[in-house]
């Protein structure tokens, strides 16, 4: 299972307090934005929002997140401890704004959703939540201690899974609770199955691209290894070499494979494939730390890249790290309109596209020197470039053979 590190950015008003061994209370100077974290969270301030990273390695274990002060007619700390007893990762956000700040990061696997709140209406979040891509599969409970009926079709309208009018006893709730979860479990691996299935089969499409995903998802990881990044970015270079292309659903065959340069409108297109990707993958808790790789796999160093024009370090490690092993795969594999270059032709490549400023000239460097020590045929240069006599005596392989 991926390790976590997340951040969470919410608005607070500066006041921390110690909430035992485990967990922190966050709140304002009053208690409509107050929200609880159990669990090993660091924290920190930073221009009027509360920064947190979320070091705790991730395991089956469910998040609930109980938005309202009171839901279920009921003390909102005891449904927290009967929901941790279970082993949930619980957090209490008391107000909406917060849950609505917190739940796109946090991707819980369920919401419970008291509709009494100080600040929205239940029915307004559950609307909210669910026209976020990265929330859309995860349940909501609207809970409703009292009211008329027409509330109930107009939870659903809203988007809700499930809608409880009465407060229901604590062992029927927990059952509904893991019914839910199972669903949502289900529901994640099959949408997982398909998108690997669908990166796969475009990968298949591409006449000059059979393999190439999973060459660069093997060798990003031993790269990545190379550079003793952790699990969980190993974890995410392996999933990003396999599906940082699914946004490539949405390009016609016609310009994938079209001999020759694209013109101005096919570009744009082909430039839209990473933010249809990250869409595609937003929805997925398990493809989190991945959708960074997923949608800024074509920055470059100097801004000049897209979708959004990241410079330098903004643009993730991992994401520099797959974008060589991504260019020196599909240089040294034959394309419609030209043959794989070698080795040594694509590393001179690379260091010529560091130089114009698109790629990381330290990691192009790291990466000639695994390269050519694992092929012990390639003499390294100035700053580790081959030499260009070696350009001829070196084929095509070394890196596809990986
Ligand atoms: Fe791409």
């Amino acid at each position: 299972m991926v390790g976590a590190v997340q951040y969470l950015r919410v608005p607070v008003n500066n006041v921390l307090h110690p909430r035992g061994a485990s967990g922190w209370i966050v709140g304002g100077e009053t208690t409509d934005g107050a929200c609880s974290f159990h669990g090993a969270l660091a924290f920190f301030i930073r221009s009027g929002f509360l920064v947190m990273r979320d070091e705790r390695e991730m395991t089956m274990t469910a998040t609930v997140l109980i938005v309202g002060a009171d839901p279920l007619n009921r003390n909102c700390a005891d449904w927290e401890a009967i929901l941790q007893n279970q082993g949930y990762e619980v957090i209490a956000a008391r107000g909406g704004e917060i849950a609505l700040a917190i739940c796109p990061h946090l991707q819980p696997d369920l919401v419970l959703l008291n509709d009494l709140l100080p600040d929205i209406h239940g029915f307004e979040i559950c609307r909210r939540l669910k026209a976020d891509p990265r929330n859309r599969l995860t349940p909501v409970v609207l809970l409703k201690a009292s009211g008329d009926s027409s509330d109930v079709s107009r939870g659903f309208e809203a988007g809700a899974d499930d809608f409880w009018e009465h407060a229901p006893t604590p062992g029927e709730a927990l059952g509904r609770v893991h019914s839910l979860l199972q669903l949502k479990t289900y529901i994640d691996e099959q949408a997982e199955s398909v998108i690997f299935s669908l990166a796969h089969s475009i990968e298949t499409q591409d006449p000059g691209g059979g393999g190439h995903c999973s060459r660069v998802s093997n060798y990003a990881v031993r790269f990545g290894k190379s550079l003793d990044l952790s699990q969980d970015d190993l974890d995410a270079l392996k999933i990003g070499g396999l599906i940082h292309d699914i946004g490539k659903i949405g390009v016609p065959n016609t310009i994938l494979s079209k001999p020759g340069p694209l013109d101005s409108e096919e570009i744009k297109i082909v430039e839209q494939h990473p933010i249809l990707g990250e869409q595609i993958c937003a929805p997925l808790k398990s493809l989190r730390h991945v959708l960074p790789i997923i949608r800024h796999h074509h920055e470059r160093m100097d801004g000049s890249g897209y979708p959004d024009g990241l410079q330098g370090e903004h643009i993730p490690l991992t994401v520099r790290i797959l974008q060589i092993v991504d260019i020196c795969d599909a240089l040294t594999s034959d394309r419609s309109y030209r043959k794989g270059l070698s080795l040594s032709r694509a590393l001179i490549v690379l260091f010529e596209e560091a130089d114009r400023g698109w790629l990381d000239e330290g990691l192009v460097s790291q990466f000639a020197s695994l390269v050519v020590g694992s092929e012990n045929s390639v003499a390294l240069g100035n700053r580790g470039r081959p030499q260009p006599s070696d350009v001829a005596k070196n084929g095509v392989g070394a890196i596809r053979s990986v």
